[in-house]
């Protein structure tokens, strides 16, 4: 990477030439060569408004644009060179077209690094967006496949990691599927915020060159539902705004907080403690010393990747909080932490997606645990209020049975009847027969309950919106 020439671009003014620490602390094209193909096109745009408005000529255009067409398949086929000498990804394909067509010497006319380097990520963004949204849904998917398979099994839900009351598992899962909405509506917002043309903000101040702002806008994309390109509308802003950054970062660590749940949750439930499911040997590795261990690593390193993409979200909050306008060198340091949180939840929806495939559900040690009758003791209550009790009563009554049941070690459902009625004279000879999973989902019928009718139509409407 590293062969030194006198700085092409800005070494007009200097004596010497930078330090090799100075190269080292200064390169970001180790990272940022990523955008090439967006500072391609972003060149390609700005070119055609230069010929537009008369400071390009027809020939000189079409002598870039060859250049840029060579150096783009130079880069995709991996022949392209990269040097750390000249910063970023910026310079490089910009000197390497200067040497094929020298007409490009005009092209950085009325353009600075900082409005390129904030409109290719604003091209990358609208395309990592589009990227995410995708896995997403093919997680959704996923976790409506295995709701989908798993309709007749129940378990019980937790609050306080306590047994709450009783769940069928796919409206857990579903649970997790509108978080994983709320995360797509999350990136397109983002990617609408993406969606503006910062080209022409110049340095920090535009430029008194005749350009034409909206014709790079259209060229680029950068266009409203009406079809009105979108630009920026203060230079300064323009040049030092990384809101996007922390939005786009942000959306990741809230996926990243959801992905981490749902595995923490499969880790507790692939525990031989709880033994509701068993995951599949190919998300999962041994022990080199215990040969009978099968450990849930690719749920753990999903929680523990969580962490960095809130780390990211901080660092890139951290960076900008200080910074006077505009455009300071400190926020090159932006790009690692965005690419790293998106290059992470990609890798950890789509392990997420594959692993989930994978996952066998022990319907019988489900149903033995759910057994529980105390997962249904609330049930009981609503049972005295429909009886005439008044809540706060019955809440106590059922309370006091449950203490009963403890003292006498008796489960709740066997409980002597005369006992029972002796707290309420409210229960009837159906004592025993209150305590029926099947009745107790079947009345939760209303939206977001847990009925099966319900998680039934939930999965068919969720199916059809994402298949
Ligand atoms: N590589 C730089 C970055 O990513 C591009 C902008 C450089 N601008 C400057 N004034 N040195 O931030």
């Amino acid at each position: 990477m590293t062969k030194t020439k006198q700085q092409a671009t800005w070494g007009g003014r200097f004596k010497s030439k930078p330090s090799d620490l100075m190269l080292k602390i200064g390169e970001s094209v180790s990272l940022d060569c990523r955008l090439a193909l967006y500072d391609i096109e972003c060149s390609r745009a700005h070119a055609s408004m230069l010929s537009k408005v008369g400071i390009l000529k027809e020939s000189e255009l079409k002598s870039i644009l060859s250049g840029l067409g060579k150096i783009e398949a130079d880069i995709e086929s991996q022949n392209f060179e990269w040097r750390s000498d000249l910063e970023d990804v910026h310079m490089n394909i910009e000197q390497a077209l200067i040497e094929i067509s020298p007409e490009a010497l005009k092209l950085h006319t009325a353009r600075s690094r900082n409005d390129q380097v904030s409109t290719d990520m604003r091209l990358w963004f609208k395309d990592a967006c589009v990227s995410i949204i995708g896995d997403i849904e093919a997680l959704v998917l996923s976790s409506l496949e295995f709701s989908k398979s798993n309709l007749d099994v129940i378990i019980p839900g937790y609050t306080h990691l306590q047994r709450a009351q009783p769940v069928p598992i796919a409206h857990h899962l579903l649970a997790y599927v509108e978080m994983f909405v709320r995360d797509m509506n999350r990136f397109s917002i983002v990617w609408d915020s993406a969606n503006v043309c910062p080209m022409g903000s110049g340095a920090i101040a535009g430029t008194t060159l005749p350009i034409d702002r909206l014709h790079v806008a259209e060229k680029l994309g950068f266009i409203n539902e009406e079809g009105y390109p979108i630009i920026t509308q203060n230079s300064m802003d323009a040049v030092s705004d990384r809101d996007l950054f922390i939005e786009f970062a942000n959306a990741c660590a809230i996926l990243g907080m959801h992905l981490s749940r749902l595995s923490e949750d499969f880790i507790l439930w692939s525990s031989s403690e709880f033994g509701f499911v068993q995951l599949p040997d190919t998300f999962t590795t041994g022990s080199s010393l215990m040969p009978q261990k099968k450990n849930p690593d690719s749920f753990e390193l999903i929680r523990g990747k969580s962490a960095r993409l809130i780390g990211n979200n901080q660092t890139l909050l951290t960076i900008m909080k200080g910074l006077p306008l505009t455009y300071n060198r400190d926020m090159q340091e932006d790009k690692m932490p965005v690419f790293d949180s998106y290059d992470q939840a990609s890798l950890m929806l789509k392990v997420a997606s594959a692993a989930l495939l994978g996952v066998k559900v022990n319907k019988s040690r489900c149903m033995s645990v759910v057994s529980d009758p105390l997962l249904l003791a609330t049930d009981i209550v609503d049972y005295l209020v429909l009886e005439g009790t008044p809540f706060r009563d019955a809440h106590h009554k059922v309370g006091a049975i449950v203490k009963l049941s403890e003292e006498l070690n008796v489960p709740l459902d066997k409980l002597p009847l005369a006992q029972v009625q002796s707290i309420d004279s409210n229960f009837k000879d159906n004592w025993a027969e209150l305590f029926s999973l099947e009745k107790s989902l079947k009345a939760r019928n209303k939206t977001g309950m847990p009925g099966f009718n319900q998680i039934n139509e939930q999965i068919e409407a969720l199916r059809k919106r994402f298949s």
